[in-house]
């Protein structure tokens, strides 16, 4: 089974994104990979999101998982479109459970020192920082990651290409996510590709 740690440790990004029409789908993810962001976190907040992760699934290099996914029966939902990771803005027990049980690379959310503690409960030590910036910044996360030294993160929520890179500096960050990379609408392929190619660099 691939690990979360493998797929954090990518790309430098992790593109938070949202599709409202299954048809920007192939053309985001293929833009998206040309700039070397392999990993896409499609949000289930939308009705296309489904069909969008099993549209980009053929696109050669993507990684597809499913972002947003708060319960057990939207974990099976986004299994069965051929998700290859899970992301969850929080951390449930039944949630953390199901998706051990499934054997799915997981990324949780996690804002406090008892949201971690939970998760290694569970024996999960990666989470997603959510959300970030209004959760205290980069300073909270260093406070937070202090007493946990086996746990790596992925802060989301706030994070831009201006701001990325303090966050990326921080050892136990392996990723930042964002959706700055991924506007919302029909696809400017050479813009997001554009978009991509900067926020790949931020990992050299
Ligand atoms: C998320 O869903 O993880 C966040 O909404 C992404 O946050 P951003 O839009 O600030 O990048």
């Amino acid at each position: 089974m691939t690990h979360i740690a493998d797929i954090m440790q990518t790309a430098p990004v992790i593109p938070v994104i949202v599709v409202d029409e299954v048809e920007h789908a192939v053309p985001l993810a293929r833009a998206l990979v040309a700039g070397g962001l392999r990993v896409l976190e499609v949000t289930l907040r939308t009705p296309a999101a489904l069909d969008a992760i099993r549209a980009m699934k053929s696109v050669e290099g993507a990684i597809v998982g499913a972002g947003t996914v708060t319960n057990e029966a939207e974990l099976m939902k986004a299994i069965d479109a051929g998700s290859e990771f899970i992301v969850s803005p929080g951390l449930t027990e039944p949630l953390g459970k199901a998706a051990i049980r499934e054997r799915i690379p997981f990324l949780p959310g996690i804002a406090s020192a008892g949201d971690i503690m939970r998760g290694l409960d569970l024996g999960l030590t990666h989470f997603k920082f959510f959300p970030a910036v209004t959760s205290g910044g980069l300073p909270a996360l260093k406070a937070l990651a202090a007493p946990f030294g086996q746990c790596r993160f992925c802060p989301t929520g706030g994070i831009t290409l201006q701001n990325a890179p303090e966050w990326l500096a921080f050892d136990p960050v392996l990723c930042v996510g964002g959706s700055w990379v991924s506007p919302r609408g029909p696809v400017d392929e050479a813009n997001v590709e554009k978009l991509a190619r900067e926020a790949f660099t931020l990992g050299s």
